[in-house]
């Protein structure tokens, strides 16, 4: 059930009847030569509207723009600084709380994301412990490829060409889901990951010319999208019930 297909009356009566709502965010950023620039905004909420679905669940809009300062050097990227996506978050969150939403379970497609989305919780949390209070919603963070099922896939299908960023399985997702937006390059050999990490979006393109960090997504195909898809919406669909059940 989509949050942005429903009528108010339709989500008070799915409130009287449950209190979770899902969250999918992703980033608008650089996914190397062959990747959408779309793609963890895309992957995030078509996982998540998945989840939604075998779950019966009620499913929040993606929120499309993340914290991808360091990808700013490649043309198309947006970011958002930390401090705005924190502010847009606890926003967020709060309307979730204002209605009587318990419990919000954020699906996320871009790592550069997680910090910031850990911070929001605490920020949450805080207000209610400096106010002597009980926190009205618990969150719970996942990435939509962090479930066990989906790393040992992603082992199987890619091993370790699937790279750390435009990995083979996020744009084997989008080729599946998105099959008229496959795009096609030759690809040099992607610079393998570097020890000491990386800074600002100058230094990053430095370090990782066309954009990916270690990955070979000419190893994507739609077929090992659905793959991937359908493990990580089994997956996080029994987590979901399972962060519904707590205590
Ligand atoms: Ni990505």
């Amino acid at each position: 059930m989509q949050l942005a297909f429903c009528t108010w009356p339709e989500v008070e009566a799915y409130l009287g009847r449950a209190q979770g709502i899902i969250l999918p965010i992703g980033s608008t950023e650089q996914h190397g030569p062959t990747g959408l620039i779309g793609t963890d905004a895309l992957c995030a909420e078509l996982v998540a509207n998945a989840v939604g679905e075998a779950t019966g669940a009620l499913v929040a809009p993606v929120l499309p723009i993340g914290m991808a300062q360091h990808h700013m050097a490649f043309a198309g990227s947006l970011t958002l600084r930390p401090t705005t996506l924190l502010a847009v978050l606890v926003d967020v969150l709060r309307s979730f709380a204002r209605h009587g939403f318990t419990r919000c379970f954020v699906i996320n497609g871009h790592g550069g994301n997680m910090a910031t989305i850990m911070t929001a919780f605490s920020e949450l949390h805080a207000e209610a412990s400096l106010a002597g209070g009980a926190s009205p919603l618990r969150c719970r963070l996942r990435n939509w490829w962090s479930p066990q099922a989906v790393m040992a896939l992603q082992q199987e299908l890619f091993g370790a060409r699937d790279g750390s960023h435009a990995t083979a399985s996020e744009i084997a997702l989008t080729q599946h889901a998105w099959p008229d937006s496959i795009k096609r390059a030759a690809l040099e050999p992607a610079q393998a990951p570097s020890g000491s990490g990386f800074t600002d979006a100058a230094d990053f393109r430095a370090r990782y010319a066309d954009g990916r960090i270690g990955s070979d997504p000419s190893l994507a195909s739609p077929e090992r999208g659905a793959r991937l898809q359908a493990a990580a919406v089994a997956a996080l669909a029994e987590e979901y019930r399972a962060f519904v059940e707590e205590a």
